[in-house]
């Protein structure tokens, strides 16, 4: 079975401060998109990768894979995106050509995860499970809150959960593609991974370990840690 990987890159990345859409700006001089992208083609395994664009700028990101180095033995189609991930995500999967039982969904925002938790993610879907997630413990309890009404009013706390059986999970999240695709037809309300599409149906999702370098880039601190990382692989 091939398995193919959409990458959602439409995000504005509000979060990272002023500038280019999130997916597009550089770490150590090359897009974070072609990182993301050179990290899932690394797989043996992956044989097409469906990019997911800014809605005006497919034709941009376009060129972008077109100037950079990618390897030879994988396909690479480019649609434009939505206003949300989930959106995103909906517009790669209906431009999946038949033949890919196995789809992957990764975030243009992890640049960094290394290969071995790609295949760990499409080795769990092969020996079966609907729905995988690679994930990590955390190293901070996390405290449940009432949200305040006002800005920066303290909230109150209404639970804490037993840290040892939270997880935080990452992309790639992969999937048998049916499975993930009737989870985008069915599913009503905001949901900020795909997995929890798949539990909204009452299948099965599994987590397999994650890796450190598989963090969100978000924030611009996150930037220096990217960074930081590809001068240590460098070295
Ligand atoms: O906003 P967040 O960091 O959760 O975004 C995760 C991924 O989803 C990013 O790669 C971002 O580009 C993508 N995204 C998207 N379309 C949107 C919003 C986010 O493809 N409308």
């Amino acid at each position: 079975s091939r398995t193919a990987v959409v990458i959602p890159a439409a995000g504005r990345g509000v979060r990272l401060g002023p500038g280019a859409p999130k997916a597009l700006r550089a770490l150590n001089g090359t897009p974070m998109l072609i990182h993301a992208v050179r990290a899932m083609a690394e797989s043996r395994a992956v044989s097409l990768v469906v990019v997911v664009a800014p809605p005006d700028g497919a034709a941009a990101v376009k060129t972008l894979l077109d100037d950079h180095a990618l390897p030879e033995r994988t396909d690479f189609l480019v649609v434009p995106g939505g206003e949300s991930r989930q959106e995103s995500v909906r517009a790669g999967l209906d431009a999946l050509p038949p033949g890919f039982d196995i789809v992957l969904v990764h975030d243009a925002a992890r640049p960094l995860v290394p290969v071995d938790t790609v295949d760990g993610v499409i080795e769990a879907v092969r020996d079966g499970a609907p729905a995988v997630v690679p994930a990590l413990p955390l190293s901070d309890t996390v405290k449940q809150v009432e949200p305040a009404a006002e800005q920066d009013a303290p909230e109150p706390v209404v639970a804490t959960p037993e840290r040892a059986r939270l997880r935080a999970v990452q992309t790639p999240q992969g999937f048998d593609r049916a499975t993930l695709v009737r989870a985008h037809e069915s599913v009503t309300g905001q949901v900020t991974d795909d997995a929890g599409m798949v539990e909204q149906l009452g299948l099965p999702v599994v987590c397999v370990p994650g890796h450190e370098e598989a963090f969100k880039v978000t924030r611009p601190l996150d930037l220096v840690l990217a960074e930081a990382v590809l001068a240590r692989r460098r070295a």
